[in-house]
């Protein structure tokens, strides 16, 4: 580690050695260095503010610090200094992942979990972890106020807390591996200084799972979401759980005192191959914000040959529809970065015909309709990231298996393999984020949304819409040029 640069210098320094071709336009991403979970996501005097784990020394996880970006508009971003460092002796391996909170008088108070490794050497001998208090009075300074609530002597993983109020109380979730069963455990305060335990508020129905990442309990109508991260042990199978880490969510009932009663099973938060550690918070209209992690633990990224790894999917806005399923739609503030318009109308892409959309596109949103009555195809081929014939990440939609795919099996670089969501119906809307190094796919009212990071090679990069053993019938094709957050 280079332990004589601060932070803020390392991450510059490591900057300067990287390339721009993957490095996003219009998703927050570090300068340099590596990022993973969305942390403390608020609006604080004025400004959305956005923390993250980050590791600015190198691009690759290492000991936890809180990266910080903030933005008046949700749209642009400015970096601002490191937050927070693991400089107490009780987060000494790490500043982990938590939440923020205005308190009533006005400072901004952060909980987080601080991290040691039991043996002070590795992972070997096991974890402490223990929940901590950092204070502001500009959403960019903290001062560590130290342990507010510590756990069993003998429980290796318990972190990550959020905080919340509701009514007259303040609330905080904790994701628990309690001997070998995934938990989420309640605490309530008066004070946000004494913390009481308040219960186990939900255990992972499958013995497999033995922990819960990053629980969030938040209210969407007159229900109760409940999202986590279920790190299990058990093979993949089927469509989900397929990636190193798998976000998802339950939805259920909850009152102050009462258990949390689940009225739906399991549900991906994103089927793609890098959404995970979703944290959501209000904003000051009430909507229900989230923000996740593309990036993953378990390949290395192509980019951190370049000095970075990691970036934040845009901001999306949440809603619970009637059947229990949440819907994600970026926000649409995100529509004052698009720029050139490209009308295609309505046409038919013919029999294994190509219809290049765009010959070379950095950074592009897609609105696509296709009436499915009126199509033959066996799929319909949506190719971004092309540079060179059948080189490209494909969004398809499966007409004989009724889903959509994202399959990075041809990009030229990084991890192969495709992911899956359901989807049934005669009329298929495809939304697409098209970033330097990432696609983000919405699909009909955003209850199926798949999100992945994607290397394309050097050269163009083509957007093209392929039929395979018949027609399309394309009935709106609108694509838009993005502009850039600010912070490349
Ligand atoms: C999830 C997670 C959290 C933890 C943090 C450490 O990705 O493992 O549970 O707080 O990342 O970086």
């Amino acid at each position: 580690m280079a332990s004589t640069l601060t932070p803020d210098e390392a991450a510059v320094q490591l900057a300067a050695t990287s390339s721009q071709r993957w490095h996003p336009t219009f998703h927050v991403a570090p300068v340099a260095g590596w990022i993973n979970d969305p942390n403390g996501l608020c609006f604080y005097q004025g400004r959305y503010h956005a923390f993250f784990q980050h590791y600015p020394y190198e691009a690759q996880w290492g000991p936890m610090h809180w990266g910080h970006a903030s933005s008046a508009d949700l749209v642009t971003w400015r970096h601002e200094p490191v937050a927070l460092a693991p400089d107490a002796p009780y987060d000494a391996d790490g500043v982990w992942s938590g939440s923020a909170i205005e308190t009533p008088s006005g400072t901004l108070k952060v909980f987080y979990t601080g991290h040691r490794w039991r043996d002070g050497r590795g992972p070997e001998g096991g974890n402490v972890q223990v929940q901590c208090v950092a204070e502001s009075t500009d959403g960019v300074h903290f001062e560590k106020a130290g342990i507010v609530i510590e756990g069993p002597e003998d429980l290796d993983d318990f972190r990550d807390p959020c905080v919340w109020r509701h009514d007259d109380r303040w609330y905080l979730t904790l994701g628990v591996g309690f001997h070998g069963r995934g938990q989420v455990w309640l605490y309530a305060s008066d004070d946000l200084d004494h913390w009481s335990f308040e219960g186990v508020l939900f255990e992972d129905p499958s013995p497999d799972v033995y922990m819960l990442e990053c629980p969030q309990l938040f209210q969407l109508r007159e229900h109760w979401v409940l999202l986590y991260g279920p790190m299990t042990h058990a093979r993949p199978h089927g469509y989900t759980g397929r990636n190193g880490h798998n976000g998802g969510y339950v939805v259920g009932t909850w009152a102050p005192g009462q258990a949390f009663v689940p009225l739906t099973d399991y549900r991906p938060a994103d089927w793609g191959r890098h959404f995970y550690a979703t944290q959501t918070m209000l904003d000051p209209a009430g909507r229900r914000l989230a923000f996740g992690w593309m990036g993953e633990f378990v390949q290395p990224l192509a980019s951190a040959s370049e000095g970075w790894a990691g970036q934040l999917a845009v901001p999306r806005a949440l809603t619970l529809g009637d059947d229990l399923r949440l819907r994600w739609t970026p926000i649409p503030e995100l529509e004052s970065l698009r720029g050139q318009r490209r009308d295609h109308g309505a046409f038919e892409v013919g029999l294994n015909e190509d219809y290049v959309i765009d010959p070379d596109a950095d950074a592009l949103e897609i609105e696509l309709k296709v009436d499915l009555t009126a199509t033959t195809s066996e799929a319909v081929l949506l190719h971004v990231h092309q540079t060179a014939p059948g080189c490209a990440t494909t969004i398809a939609y499966d007409d004989l298996a009724e889903r959509v795919q994202l399959d990075l099996g041809a990009v030229s670089q990084g991890g192969r393999g495709y992911r899956s969501a359901p989807f049934v119906g005669d009329e298929l809307r495809l939304r697409v984020l098209v970033d330097r190094g990432s696609v983000e796919v919405f699909v009909g009212d955003g209850a199926e949304t798949l999100s992945t990071l994607s290397f394309p090679d050097d050269g163009p990069r083509a957007v093209v819409l392929s039929s395979a053993g018949g027609t399309i019938a394309v009935t709106g094709l609108v694509t838009h040029k993005l502009g850039t957050i600010g912070l490349s």
